[in-house]
């Protein structure tokens, strides 16, 4: 089969020298792309930026903007039978980034953001996906809830729900410990290094239904 899976944080600039992004390591997209791997696939890796090393036999792209990210998952879907978008893309961006570096001036500052490219709500209803779609939701409060929404409205197969106020998985740490929501059932995957949460993900995306 073939794979395409998003991964990693990206960054939005404000000037040549500063930017938006988040805390997201990119561990869990790296450790899908090389679970899929592993199980004979082939991978498409697309990833902001992160300190990693791409899985071998990987193919990869290196993004840094939500919008380079929504323009490289619509130029590289022909073929691909799961995609996985794990990547934290952040939500805003500033509306306008400076040609030159910011000058320190007044004691406060406003900075205008827009709203992002949603790459995940527009596999299915702009670039008319239609293979298996597994999407990601961080969570602080009302974990399983907010999955349930986000699978119906982005039209996925299932969604990978982790609680992110919890600092000893998910964001940048080595562990993850998630919900695998599916219409009708969930499945608790039990706390395990990103590496074996991957493996049951790539399972569970992999199942032909009957
Ligand atoms: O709505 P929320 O940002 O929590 O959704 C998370 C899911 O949506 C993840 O799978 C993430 O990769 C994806 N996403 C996206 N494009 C965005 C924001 C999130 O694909 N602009």
């Amino acid at each position: 089969m073939k794979f395409l899976i998003t991964a990693g944080p990206t960054r939005e600039p404000i000037d040549p020298v500063r930017y938006l992004t988040n805390r997201s390591s990119g561990r869990m997209g790296y450790a899908l792309a090389g679970a899929a791997r592993h199980e004979g696939h082939e991978v498409v890796l697309i990833s902001g930026p992160t300190r990693l090393d791409v899985p071998a036999g990987v193919d990869f792209v290196q993004v840094e903007t939500a919008q380079q990210m929504y323009e490289a998952v619509r130029d590289l879907l022909r073929g691909v039978d799961v995609a996985i978008l794990c990547a934290a893309v952040a939500d805003y961006r500033p509306v306008v980034c400076g040609s030159q570096k910011m000058k320190k001036g007044a004691d406060r500052i406003v900075l205008e953001l827009e709203k992002t490219p949603d790459i995940l709500g527009s596999m299915r209803s702009v670039f008319g996906f239609t293979g298996k779609l597994v999407g990601f939701a961080a969570e602080t409060n009302d974990v399983i809830p907010y999955a349930q929404d986000k699978l119906q409205r982005k039209q996925c197969d299932f969604i990978v729900a982790n609680d992110v106020s919890r600092s000893d998985i998910g964001f940048d740490a080595r562990e993850n410990e998630v919900t695998l929501v599916f219409p009708h059932h969930l499945v608790p995957l039990e706390k395990d290094t990103k590496e074996q949460i991957a493996l049951r993900i790539i399972e569970h995306a992999t199942i032909v239904p009957s």
